[in-house]
């Protein structure tokens, strides 16, 4: 599913996120920033080990200790295809969702795009946050993410590509329900 909000094209897709070609993709991360699992694991093993060095350097200066959760830094993108990777850390939800979790991932889907456009990246490809591991309702948390990329998106026109790459039909199915009703409501 593709469409354009104030000059800027959203598009749902399914696939791998380090397979994307945008100029950032957004890592799943936790807190440690020294990797971890799901897109976390995916992004390291592709990206190289580039990319956990410039997290040690974070970790040793900007935050050493740890990421807090809603905030995103960016490090390299190695040998992705990507030529950033921009690390936040979603809510731990443990399948519930409450208003803190909302407020928290709106901030990692929010505070990315920021760096994005600190950094002068215009292409941002962004994975389901919080949606595995860390066991936040699909429903809600497409919404919130939903709600916060097109937030983003009327706040500032900079970023001319957002893409949700999401891993399979049934996630995607998650956003793309999101998205339709948000652009009902428009
Ligand atoms: N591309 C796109 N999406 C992916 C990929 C991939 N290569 N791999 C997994 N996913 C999807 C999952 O299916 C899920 O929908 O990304 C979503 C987020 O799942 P997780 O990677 O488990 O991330 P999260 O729930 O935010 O938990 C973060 O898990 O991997 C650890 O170090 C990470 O501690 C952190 C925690």
């Amino acid at each position: 599913m593709e469409t354009t909000i104030n000059g800027t094209k959203l598009v749902l897709k399914i696939g791998d996120i380090t397979e994307e070609d945008t100029q950032a993709i957004v890592n799943a991360a936790n807190s440690t920033l020294m990797g971890g699992g799901g897109v976390d694991g995916a992004i390291h093993s592709k990206g190289g080990p580039a990319i956990l060095e410039e997290c040690k350097k974070i970790r040793q200066t900007t935050y050493p200790d740890g990421l807090p959760t809603g905030e995103a830094v960016i490090t390299t993108g190695g040998n992705l295809k990507a030529e950033y990777v921009i690390h936040t850390v979603g809510p731990v939800c443990h399948g519930r969702f409450t208003e803190n979790h909302e407020k928290l991932l709106y901030n990692a889907y929010y505070n990315s795009l920021k760096v994005a456009k600190e950094n002068g990246i215009k292409t941002v490809a962004f994975p389901s946050i919080s949606t595995g591991a860390y066991r936040c309702p699909l429903d809600l948390s497409a919404r919130t993410a939903m709600m916060a990329v097109i937030d983003f998106i009327k706040n500032e026109n900079y970023i001319t590509e957002v893409r949700f790459v999401l891993f399979t039909d049934s996630i995607y199915y998650y956003y793309e329900e999101a998205l339709k009703e948000i652009l009902n409501e428009a």
